[in-house]
């Protein structure tokens, strides 16, 4: 992958805010979530929500506990440009002054959206000719005002079919055909040949035979050419029985064979209203996720999708029961059982990292208080 080579790594080790407190992994509490995992050497990542920036408690708690941090809207293709030349890069820009004040990465999600439903109705309406105009023109325009600011980017979410294992059957494929995605890539790493490209998927752990689809396609891309440095995993229903650290390992280490590296980038958990083990049997999962990450060496990230349960995506899907509560921190902005098996699952793996005696990784499971 010529095109490729030129990518630099992301600097794991980001700086630590003035006047964090000192970690040691042994004693987890004495951690935040940012500090024990820059010793573990993991990215540790949340969505940012520019119109939430104003609250100073949700501004300090994302900026004290993460090293990551993903736009959850703010720089899709809709945000962005809502219309033809119409150009808004307010939130977006915000969301990324606040990441370099606190010495957090952020990470361009997404730029082609292979789904009908969230592209732009006036891109959908262009036409062959134009379509291929305007998404040669929102990579070069989007990509090239963070260049050398934003150090990686999803160029294409979600390629394949809703549930299913063939490629989307969005506007994209049917009028610019099977050549578009290396493309997208291809243009993308014109406009900033030093950012890491990735390609994020869901559903990899519960629909059968998608894992293997998306190594296909992915094999396919890198063969033709498409500049793609990682894959990206979302997994947005882990529970108590599933999935298994290793399958997710597994998972995950077949990207790893293509010489790519991997992230979880879209995690949450969600439980049952009135379920009172739910919490701890979240924490499980949440904790058979991380651990799985932290056992693949080409893993570099977890990303959580939400900060609190107070805004999560789920309470608007229509799929569960509400309130689904599916994150580390509960609408209070308070730490859940979740968020101290993450701590300590990740504080195990520094000291092992270390060389220091320490539990095996084995994060299903509560730490003692
Ligand atoms: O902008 C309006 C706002 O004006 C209004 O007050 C509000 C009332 O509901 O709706 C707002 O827009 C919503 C927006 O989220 C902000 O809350 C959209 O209707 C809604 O469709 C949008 O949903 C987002 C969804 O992607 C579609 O873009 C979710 O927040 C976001 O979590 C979700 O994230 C995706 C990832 O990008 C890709 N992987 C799947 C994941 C979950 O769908």
């Amino acid at each position: 992958m010529a095109a490729c080579a030129g990518a630099m790594a992301w600097p794991l080790l980001l700086p630590e805010p003035a006047g964090a407190a000192t970690c040691a992994p042994a004693e987890p509490a004495s951690c935040s979530l940012r500090s024990v995992a820059d010793l573990a050497k993991l990215r540790i990542g949340s969505t940012i929500t520019s119109s939430r920036l104003g609250d100073p408690a949700y501004a300090g708690l994302l900026s004290e506990q993460f090293s990551s941090l993903t736009p959850e809207n703010d720089l899709k293709w809709y945000s962005v440009q809502p219309a033809p030349g119409e150009w808004h890069f307010e939130a977006a820009d915000a969301d990324l002054a606040f990441a370099e004040a606190h010495g957090m990465a952020l990470k361009g999600h997404n730029l082609i959206w292979d789904q009908d439903a969230y592209t732009p109705a006036w891109v959908r309406a262009l036409g062959p000719s134009g379509l291929r105009s305007a998404v040669d023109e929102e990579i070069r325009t989007v990509v090239g005002r963070y260049r050398g600011r934003i150090p990686r980017w999803d160029v294409v979410n979600e390629p394949l079919a809703n549930l299913g294992t063939a490629r989307s059957d969005s506007v994209f494929e049917r009028e610019l055909g099977k050549g578009w995605m290396v493309r997208a890539f291809v243009a993308a790493h014109e406009a900033d040949p030093a950012a890491e490209l990735w390609l994020n998927e869901y559903g990899t752990d519960w629909v059968p035979g998608k894992t293997a689809a998306l190594v296909r396609l992915v094999r396919g891309l890198r063969e033709q050419g498409a500049p793609i440095y990682g894959v990206g995993l979302e997994l947005h229903r882990p529970t108590d029985r599933g999935p298994r650290s290793d399958d997710v390992v597994a998972a995950l280490s077949r990207f790893a064979r293509l010489g790519l590296r991997t992230a979880i980038t879209e995690l949450d958990v969600p439980i049952a209203p009135g379920d009172p083990a739910g919490p701890r049997r979240q924490a499980k999962a949440y904790g058979r996720v991380v651990q799985a990450c932290l056992e693949q060496p080409r893993c570099r990230e977890v990303t959580v999708w939400g900060l609190d349960d107070g805004h999560s995506w789920l309470d608007h899907l229509g799929l569960f029961p509400t309130p689904t509560r599916p994150l580390l921190f509960d609408a209070d902005l308070q730490p859940k059982p979740a968020f101290a098996v993450v701590r300590a699952c990740i504080a195990r793996a520094a000291l092992l990292r270390a060389g220091a005696p320490a539990a095996p990784l084995s994060c299903a499971s509560l730490p003692r208080p």
